[in-house]
């Protein structure tokens, strides 16, 4: 048994260095951190450790001994002789400590593991862009000269809650230019990718009880946000044109205009106004997820959501998961006047001090000199073809098996199955022993009956890959 007991604090708070040490041995001997039998050191040792005299040590081991603590034998050492009570400790022992109702909530929700997959080949998995393509030496420039930059930056008073301004204005001006919005460095707060956005904005504004409307699919983020604060989502059917807009008896929206999460659909004009017709009457809040829709492939990125709202319904979240890479975390949020404040108390909650500060100033730079948009343009190209050479292999080769959903935009082709959901498994299990894997997306539905579904990924796969994937799943699907 190693010896050890807490000493500074003990000196702290008794005046005289033999009460200190009295006190420490005492209450480690008997919270049972000096078990039964355990021998102390000796005098001299003890008073070389916390540099105090020997006559001290005999002083406190002398009184320890006088009270049944320390039993001396000769020859052997001194050695702690007061035995805890077996029925007093067990007494003692912790009852289960219940969580909240978030906490068991939480403990309820479909989050990820974080047990590394495991690899295969061919694999079409969804939610990253591709690494090989990425500018790394830039970005590693730019993230050298923040490090550098960064003393100066900490504690100034620019050094603002929503996060660094010129990142803010950065990401403002982006947006008017690319997508059309009035959007000022104010109304601009960075997060840790949208996911952050959207479960604080679910905090804010939903009770536990109240009706929520998702879209059915949906991305088991927003489904995740809405229940663990306690919300009921109303899952709400999706077709080619978005979601299909219903009276809903609810007070907040989640809904993915620009792309469809995980269809790809685009909300149509008269569905965006009968949205924002009904958030009117309903004096309802619409969260726009626009998580991937920088890379269409025909003409400029749709205009968002929040473009035709007038009366501050819109909170748009944005993210740089895609663009960049997942594992940046930054993401920002575009809020209406009266939810910045209670945003970023909220946030502060969490993060009193803005996070990734490096980061944050690093995107800044790469903004600011056009690296970022050089970045976007060149990755636009690799998925055009990307896009154009799985698009092809699919519909020439599964268009009987899967109805594949067109889409201009995003990083991954979506397709519902024609057959059963017992032939589905059957082809994705034997794909998945030939080394083909690609996400079941029957999870995003509110129904785990409906009908299967696949998101097929295509950014880190190389062309010749996605092709040979596909006639390796061909291949599968005749020999079943
Ligand atoms: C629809 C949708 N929204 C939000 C996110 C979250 O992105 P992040 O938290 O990485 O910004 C994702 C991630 O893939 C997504 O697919």
């Amino acid at each position: 048994m190693q010896f050890q007991i807490s000493w500074y604090l003990y000196v702290e708070k008794y005046r005289y260095k033999y009460l200190a040490l009295y006190h420490a041995l005492r209450d480690a001997i008997l919270a049972g951190v000096l078990p039964y039998s355990t021998q102390v050191p000796s005098s001299r040792e003890l008073a070389e450790l916390y540099e105090i005299s020997r006559g001290v040590v005999s002083q406190v081991y002398e009184m320890l001994t006088a009270e049944g603590y320390l039993a001396a034998e000769i020859g052997r050492g001194t050695f702690v002789s007061y035995q805890i009570d077996r029925a007093e400790s067990e007494e003692q022992e912790r009852p289960p400590i219940l969580l909240s109702d978030w906490g068991q909530r939480i403990m309820g929700l479909r989050l990820r593991d974080g047990v590394p997959a495991a690899s295969y080949p061919y694999d079409y998995t969804i939610g990253q862009p591709l690494a090989d393509a990425f500018p790394f030496a830039e970005w590693n420039r730019a993230l050298y000269a923040s490090i550098r930059e960064i003393t100066e930056i900490e504690g100034e008073p620019k050094y603002e809650p929503q996060g660094y301004r010129p990142l803010r204005e950065a990401i403002a001006r982006d947006l008017r230019k690319s997508r059309g919005m009035t959007v000022q460095p104010e109304d601009v707060v960075i997060v840790n990718g949208s996911s952050q956005a959207i479960a604080l904005v679910a905090h804010l504004l939903i009770n536990p009880g109240d009706s929520v409307v998702m879209e059915d699919p949906t991305y088991g983020g927003i489904r995740e946000a809405i229940l663990a604060v306690g919300g009921v989502a109303e899952a709400s059917p999706v077709d080619e044109n978005g979601v299909i807009v219903r009276d809903w008896d609810s007070r907040l929206l989640f809904v993915t205009p620009g792309r469809q999460f995980p269809t790809g659909a685009v909300l149509s004009l008269e569905r965006r106004q009968e949205i924002l017709r009904w958030a009117t009457q309903h004096n309802a809040v619409i969260v726009e997820d626009d998580y991937d829709s920088e890379f269409r492939r025909r003409g400029r990125p749709i205009e968002p959501l929040k473009v035709l709202d007038r009366h501050e319904r819109v909170v748009y979240v944005g993210t740089f998961s895609k663009t960049m890479y997942a594992d940046l975390r930054i993401g920002y949020v575009v809020l209406p006047s009266w939810l910045r404040e209670p945003f970023c108390k909220a946030r502060q909650l969490y993060e009193p001090r803005p996070t990734a500060l490096v980061q944050q100033h690093a995107l800044a730079t790469f903004m600011n000199n056009g690296q970022y948009e050089r970045h976007l343009r060149r990755m636009k190209r690799i998925y055009t073809r990307k896009h154009k050479v799985l698009w092809n292999a699919l519909t020439d080769t599964f268009g009987e098996l899967f109805d594949w959903a067109e889409s201009d935009a995003g990083l991954h082709i979506f397709g519902r199955w024609k057959g059963t959901r017992e032939n589905f498994q059957e082809f994705r299990n034997a794909c998945l022993a030939a080394g083909v894997r690609f996400p079941d997306a029957t999870g995003y539905y509110d129904d785990p009956e409906a009908t299967p579904a696949v998101c097929l990924g295509f950014p880190r796969l190389t062309e010749e890959e996605l092709v040979t994937g596909v006639e390796i799943m061909q291949r599968v699907w005749a020999q079943l």
